[in-house]
């Protein structure tokens, strides 16, 4: 219960939670004027000032936290309400009716709450498959790449879904599988931790299947832990990957074909402070190949063209899972989401495999991303 409050808690987003609830409490203030007036009484009473004062301020504690589950209730309860006031203008006019809109509002705003939430959760249930092309002067074969990232397991997605995955994935006959990081979180158990893995490790790529780490996997987010405490060490997740026949690409690369070099970064969230350069993970590498960065947050892109990448993976984002985030990571120059060119390289930012945090998604969907390498003519 208290993660309803407390999940994904981070000081620096504080002004913009606070922000957040400024706008519910004051919607909360306007609107309950209707609801008292309604009721018979006087909204404008000092009871009633008072009575909408508090109900206003509770919005508060509630959106302080911008990612909590918390916040996004409030947020869609007013969302609701705008859109359900906007539907019973709107219905009025055309039946040119007169008098209070309220109860019309109230009931629209019920149904609105509603579709807006079966929407979610069915959003967050259908998998897609997305596909991409990128052509390179590096390779002389074709490649299949299937980049799976932030799976979150075991904690607000049905876990049959990945299975279902894993046996579609195994029918297109990838060449390569790249698991991006955010496999498991926080709140997975140690056994759904190794569930996961043994069951992606039922992939069957030519050339096998690679991990990166995301800023999640370790678990280091205290204030999203089960009794403060991790459900894994490091070394059982590293044991689980690697006993399923899966390598992990934790600040090297790996050949592929003789003319792909797979880099596997260290996440930024994970590792900051310490993670190699890009410039310090090639040094040395083989020359003339297909070079492909996989790094669990998109950045430093721009960086990585330069140094001759022609194709950069990451998820991260969940494509911002619901509106308004999906907006606000646009806005705060974030590679939300889909296909970015910088000069010749493709960067691909995944919305994920599922979402984080609350059960439900309306932006974008839930996908694997399956990129086809072709030669260059
Ligand atoms: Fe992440």
């Amino acid at each position: 219960m208290l993660q309803f409050f407390t999940l994904g808690y981070m000081e620096e987003y504080l002004p913009i939670g606070a922000a957040v609830g400024v706008l519910c409490g004051a919607y909360t203030f306007f609107r309950t004027k209707g609801l008292i007036r309604a009721l018979g009484k006087n909204p404008l009473s000092a009871k009633s000032c008072l009575l909408r004062s508090f109900l206003a301020v509770l919005n508060i504690p509630f959106c302080l936290n911008m990612w909590a589950p918390s916040c996004v209730l409030a947020f869609y309860i007013m969302l609701s309400g705008i859109i359900a006031d906007i539907l019973a203008f709107v219905f009025h006019k055309l039946l040119k009716k007169s008098g209070s809109r309220f109860y019309l509002a109230g009931g629209l705003a019920a149904v609105v709450f509603a579709l807006l939430l079966v929407h979610g959760l069915y959003g967050m249930n259908r998998i897609v498959k997305t596909e991409y092309r990128v052509a390179s002067k590096n390779v002389k074969n074709p490649y299949k790449i299937v980049f799976i990232s932030d799976t979150h397991y075991g904690t607000i997605q049905n876990k049959a879904l990945l299975t279902k995955a894993v046996d579609d994935i195994n029918a297109l006959s990838p060449d390569i599988v790249v698991l991006g990081g955010d496999i498991v979180d926080e709140r997975t158990s140690k056994e759904d931790m190794q569930g996961v893995f043994a069951d992606l490790g039922r992939l069957r790529p030519k050339f096998g299947t690679y991990f990166i780490y995301g800023n999640h996997d370790t678990q280091p987010y205290t204030v999203d832990l089960p009794n403060g405490e991790r459900t894994f060490s490091d070394i059982e997740l590293e044991n689980a990957v690697t006993d399923n026949g899966i390598v992990i690409l934790k600040e090297n690369y790996a050949v592929v074909g003789g003319e792909m070099l797979l880099v596997g970064r260290g996440d930024y969230g994970w590792n900051v402070g310490s993670r190699a350069s890009t410039e310090e993970l090639i040094l040395g590498a083989p020359e003339g190949m297909m070079r492909v960065m996989l790094d669990h947050q998109p950045l430093d892109t721009e960086k990585n063209a330069e140094l001759g990448f022609e194709l950069q993976l990451s998820g991260h984002t969940h494509g911002g899972q619901i509106f308004p985030y999906s907006v606000m990571h646009s806005l705060m120059g974030i590679l939300n989401y889909g296909e970015y060119r910088f000069g010749d390289m493709t960067h691909i930012t995944s919305s994920g495999f599922t979402g984080w945090g609350w059960p439900v998604r309306n932006a974008f969907y839930c996908e694997y991303v399956v990129v086809q390498v072709s030669p260059a003519e």
